[in-house]
């Protein structure tokens, strides 16, 4: 007798087109049915990629039939339509109207660790909570979740009355993260599923309150699990930060292409270490400049603006205070404002 578990099992043989992971770890596999040796299956794709789907049918149909026992074998592959209205897009959450009481939802990506996608998180958050929204920052990023200390955080989340989690606040900003769920010194090995699962909680299991916007710091890296985490949340929007030397390498692309195949609008790019000014106001453009413009009118997406190399933003970062917080006239703290206010803007 063929059963469920055993289609599914075959199918793990089968990889999305472009990645390592299978289509049933990715959850496309909607409903399995079985009748004598005839096996039908139904599969729903987030985005609307028809290569794609004829390519996972084919395979399916494939590997279905050579399961023993299996006389015929058809896959059905759904694609989304056309947006709904005022919906953005067709990932699955947002179709569902996404989560109740959080009018935005916006990841922030980038290609590799390091050019400082976690301070342009807190300092983006900062901005727009400066800005007179109420904002949530959600730290995604299992390798290194350096959010609480830069945010100034040290208590974990409390539990409130009907079981939920009540996310720390500082400087007006809601945050979760990954750190508060791990004990500080211990390595922890994330299993994919776990990540997931943890992520899911990050919705049902918080008690976020009304938020204008939650901002996502996305784990660095534009591969499997963070196109997972993507497809996890119900985002918005992205954002990709890259800075002048990695804006020219691709890195911009795969950035775009991560949030394309979830079908989550990309609002923009953000270069960051984009030029450093010495004591006497010379510019000196360290990694080049200009990459990150470049790369977005290559792209066709929007500029958000850049941010220059300050001592006061890696000092804010270390010492748990963004530089938004303690300066925002200052010069770091106006180029974090402004690329706020092109985010709260109608076209972002
Ligand atoms: N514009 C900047 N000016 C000065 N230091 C910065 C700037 N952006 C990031 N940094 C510093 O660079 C380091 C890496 O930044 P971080 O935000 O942790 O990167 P990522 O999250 O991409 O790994 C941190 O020490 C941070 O304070
Ligand atoms: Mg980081």
């Amino acid at each position: 007798m063929l059963s469920e578990d055993q289609i599914k099992a075959a199918l793990r043989a089968v990889k999305y087109p472009g990645f390592s992971r299978d289509v049933v770890s990715f959850g496309l596999v909607k409903q399995v049915g079985i009748s004598g040796g005839k096996v039908s299956v139904v599969m729903a794709l987030t985005s609307a990629n028809a290569d794609a789907a004829r390519q996972i049918q084919a395979e399916s149909e494939q590997v279905i039939c050579a399961l023993p026992g299996v006389s015929d074998a058809h896959v059905e592959v759904q694609q989304p339509g056309t947006p709904q209205a005022g919906g953005t897009g067709t990932n699955p959450w947002a179709q569902q109207g996404r989560v109740p009481g959080i009018r935005k939802i916006i990841a922030v990506a980038s290609g590799k660790g390091g050019v400082g996608k976690s301070t342009v998180s807190v300092n983006l958050a900062c901005a727009l909570k400066h800005l007179g929204s109420r904002v949530g920052l959600l730290d995604c990023d299992i390798y290194g979740p350096s959010i609480p200390l830069m945010m100034g955080i040290r208590e974990k989340p409390t539990i409130s009355d009907d079981d939920k989690m009540v996310p720390p606040v500082n400087y007006g900003v809601r945050l979760m993260s990954m750190g508060f769920l791990v004990d500080g010194d211990q390595p922890v090995i994330w299993r994919g599923p776990m990540i997931m699962k943890t992520i899911q909680q990050f919705f049902s299991a918080v008690d976020w309150g009304e938020l204008d916007y939650l901002l996502v710091d996305l784990p660095p890296g534009t591969g499997d699990a963070q196109l997972s985490l993507c497809q996890t949340v119900p985002l918005d929007g992205g954002v990709i930060v890259t800075t002048p030397q990695e804006a020219s390498l691709g890195v911009v692309r795969k950035g775009i292409g991560m949030f394309q195949k979830v079908n989550v609008p990309i609002l923009g790019i953000v270069e960051n270490m984009s030029y450093f000014t010495t004591p006497g106001g010379e510019r000196v453009e360290i990694f080049g400049h200009g990459g990150g413009r470049a790369e977005a009118v290559r792209q066709g997406v929007e500029f958000l603006g850049e941010v220059a190399l300050f001592q006061e933003i890696r000092e804010g970062g270390d010492g748990g205070q963004p530089v938004v917080v303690t300066g925002p006239e200052t010069a770091p703290g106006q180029a974090f404002i402004n690329i706020a206010k092109r985010l709260m803007s109608p076209t972002a």
